[in-house]
């Protein structure tokens, strides 16, 4: 077994960028062994801050810093890929991985499964990237409309749902913002699939998700970076292949802890469920 990378410093978090996208690009199969060894294990927050608190934030910005050499803005969520291929053959098909591709579609139908909406209810997907979800759901009747930061998804769905017969619109919008200029009691659903770790405003997030949707509505986080046993409330994911894209792209890839997201849902005023899926892009929780 190959000993466990730990990376305490700046200088360390860059020595191993450096590292892993030399392999990304000249041994890609040793690529994935080498990143999956490394863990950030950067000093922990002060245990007397209040994790919705600005010091707190501060820290997790700080780290941020560290591992790209600059500020974090929403801009950096960008995508840069290129549209033409995509559209032919978009993720997770472009990854050419039998196992990432079956994942992705097992997690798809875990999380349709457990989010169990009926045809006609309306479905508000935040960041919903590739699409994937939105548009499967759309084809068994799902009203589905969503909210993403990056333009290239608005027309890369608009195209993928062309193809499948369905609308699933996307309105380019922020998260918070996106969320913040919509009416009372609009949604049966508000989803996020792989991408709440991607915002730092969890408990304004799920107040708003709360204000809009219906009465009996629910919220539902699936595929989240969720970790029970994380050294700290929530922070930069340390995994090194969240390391590795905070460095590469600068996304804000972050992980929670179990018990601080339950503490979020539960002051947003829902009760919560925890649904197991078959790999974690599949594990549900579902705010009532
Ligand atoms: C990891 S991707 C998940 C994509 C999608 N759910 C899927 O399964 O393909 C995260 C998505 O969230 C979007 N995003 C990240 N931060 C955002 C923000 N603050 N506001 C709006 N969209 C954001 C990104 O552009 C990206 O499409």
């Amino acid at each position: 077994m190959s000993r466990m990378l730990e990376l305490r410093t700046r200088q360390e978090v860059a020595a191993f960028f450096d590292e892993a996208h030399a392999l990304a690009i000249t041994e890609p199969s040793a690529f994935r062994a080498y990143v999956d060894r490394a863990r950030w294990t950067p000093d922990l927050p002060n245990s007397a801050w209040d994790p919705h608190g600005p010091e707190y934030r501060a820290w997790v910005m700080e780290r941020y810093r560290d591992a790209t050499g600059h500020e974090y803005g929403v801009a950096n969520e960008a995508h840069a890929f290129d549209e033409a291929t995509l559209t032919q053959k978009p993720y997770p098909y472009n990854t050419g991985l039998a196992q990432e591709v079956g994942m992705q579609l097992v997690a798809i139908g875990t999380v349709i499964q457990a989010i169990n909406a009926r045809p006609g209810e309306l479905v508000l997907e935040m960041g919903v990237g590739w699409g994937n979800l939105a548009i499967q759901m759309a084809r068994y009747g799902v009203d589905i409309e969503a909210i993403d930061i990056e333009p290239k998804f608005q027309r890369l769905v608009a195209i993928q749902a062309d193809r499948a017969h369905v609308r699933v619109p996307v309105h380019v919008e922020e998260f918070l913002s996106g969320l913040q200029r919509r009416p009372d009691a609009s949604y049966d659903v508000v989803l996020f699939f792989e991408a709440f770790h991607h915002s730092p405003d969890h408990l304004a997030l799920m107040q708003e998700a709360r204000r809009v949707l219906k009465p009996g509505g629910r919220l539902v986080l699936a595929g989240e970076a969720i970790e029970p046993n994380l050294e700290y409330p929530w922070g930069l994911n340390p995994s090194g292949i969240a390391v590795y894209s905070i460095a590469l792209h600068g996304w804000l890839e972050l992980a929670l802890r179990e018990d601080y997201l339950m503490d979020c849902f539960s002051r947003a005023g829902f009760t919560t469920e925890k649904i197991m899926g078959p790999n974690a892009a599949g594990i549900c929780y579902i705010g009532r």
